[in-house]
C-alpha cells in the first residue's frame, strides 16, 4: 500500500475525510452546480461517508471509496443508496454517465494523476481548491485549473462548464469526453 492509501485508510478512520463529522454540510452553490451538470448515472468517486448522495435519487447514484470504514458509515446513514469499497488504484471504475470527484484529485500524487484520470469517461466533475500555493507536497497536491484542462485534454476531454467561488478558493470544472469523428 502506498503512503497515500495508508493516509486515507489508516488508523484515523474517517477523521481525515470528514473532520467535522460524517455529515459535513454541502455548500449550497456547489449543490446547485453539481445537480445542474450531473446527467444520467452518477458515480461519486471518493465519496467518503456519502454526503453527496442526498443530491441524487437511489437509482442514479453510486458512491465508491477506498476507505472501508467510510463506506460502512455511508451505508448506515444513507441506507437507501448504494456504496462500494474499491482499491486505491484499481484499474477499473464502475460505469457511469457522470463522475463526481469532489476534493479527491488534489490528493492524487502528480506522478499518478494522468493514469488516475484516464480511467474515467463521459462526463467528469472535478471540484476542489485549485490553488497551487496551498500545496504541501504531502497529501495536498493542489493544482491550477489549467493543469486539469491540460491533463484531461490529453485524454480526449474538453472543458464544458466551470464555476469559481468568489468567497472561498474553490473551483468546479465539468469536462466532457469529445465525440469521436
Ligand atoms: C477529502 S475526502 C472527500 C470525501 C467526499 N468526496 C466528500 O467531499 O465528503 C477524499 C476521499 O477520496 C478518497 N480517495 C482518494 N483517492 C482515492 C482513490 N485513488 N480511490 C478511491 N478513493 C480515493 C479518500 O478515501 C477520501 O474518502
Amino acid at each position: 500500500m502506498n503512503k497515500y492509501a495508508t493516509y486515507w485508510s489508516g488508523s484515523k478512520g474517517v477523521d481525515r475525510i470528514t473532520p467535522g463529522g460524517p455529515e459535513v454540510p454541502i455548500y449550497a452553490q456547489d449543490a446547485v452546480f453539481i445537480q445542474t451538470w450531473s446527467k444520467g448515472r452518477v458515480c461519486d468517486f471518493g465519496c467518503g461517508t456519502g454526503r453527496f448522495s442526498s443530491l441524487f435519487t437511489p437509482d442514479t447514484y453510486l458512491g465508491v471509496d477506498q476507505n472501508e470504514e467510510a463506506i460502512n458509515i455511508a451505508c448506515l446513514i444513507h441506507p437507501e443508496f448504494q456504496f462500494d469499497c474499491i482499491g486505491w488504484m484499481d484499474g477499473t471504475v464502475p460505469p457511469a454517465d457522470t463522475y463526481l470527484l469532489y476534493t479527491v484529485c488534489l490528493h492524487i500524487p502528480d506522478d499518478s494523476l494522468s493514469e488516475f484520470l484516464s480511467r474515467f469517461s463521459n462526463r467528469i466533475i472535478i471540484a476542489e481548491c485549485m490553488e497551487p500555493r496551498f500545496r504541501n507536497n504531502q497529501f495536498n497536491n493542489s493544482r491550477s485549473k489549467q493543469d486539469y484542462i491540460d491533463c484531461l485534454c490529453e485524454h480526449g476531454f474538453q472543458l464544458k462548464a466551470e464555476r469559481t467561488e468568489q468567497e472561498r478558493p474553490f473551483t468546479l470544472l465539468v469536462f466532457d469526453q469529445k465525440e469521436e469523428d
